[in-house]
């Protein structure tokens, strides 16, 4: 038998100690978040990224009453980014909620997130964020260990 520890290193600071883009990202995140859809958690979330190519797609959740047919805010504008701009890597999310600490990323869109990270061999910065403090993950891998793979081709 043997054990190993998984050591995710993760960078708290604040709004202002990011540069100018990553600010300019977050105050992204934090418009979308006024465009979800959530009457029936009242949990918003905004997300903004950031895409190789310089253009900035945001999202938010958007929910239903048939509960799984919603879907959460990074999906939405993963979804729409690998869509609209299949040839564009994505570099960095900001991901924003009215929370006391900074919304964590679900595990599905986690497995999202990563998908697109393969897919264009880029790493994307993981910024979380609650009003002026943000957690910084370097990687979706990171944040996502022990992730699920299909065949180590993919
Ligand atoms: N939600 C997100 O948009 N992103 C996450 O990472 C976790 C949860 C949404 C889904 C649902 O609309 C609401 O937050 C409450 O779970």
């Amino acid at each position: 038998m043997k054990t190993f520890d998984i050591v995710i290193p993760v960078t708290f600071c604040a709004l202002h100690e990011l540069d100018e883009q990553e600010q300019q990202l977050v105050a992204a995140a934090n418009k979308a978040r006024s465009r979800a859809y959530a009457p029936f958690s009242q949990f918003k979330v905004g997300v903004a990224l950031r895409l190789e190519n310089g253009e900035t797609v945001a999202g938010s959740n958007q929910e239903n009453e048939a509960f799984p047919s919603g879907m959460c805010a990074e999906r939405v504008a993963l979804f729409y980014a690998n869509s609209q701009y299949p040839k564009s890597a994505i570099v960095a999310i900001a991901v924003a909620a009215t929370t006391t600490e900074p919304v964590c990323i679900c595990g599905a869109c986690r497995q999202a997130l990563l998908q697109s990270e393969r897919r264009y061999g880029k790493k994307i910065k993981v910024l979380m964020v609650a009003g002026k403090i943000v957690q910084i993950v370097n990687s979706v891998e990171e944040l996502l260990p022990l992730s699920f793979r299909l065949s180590s081709k993919i």
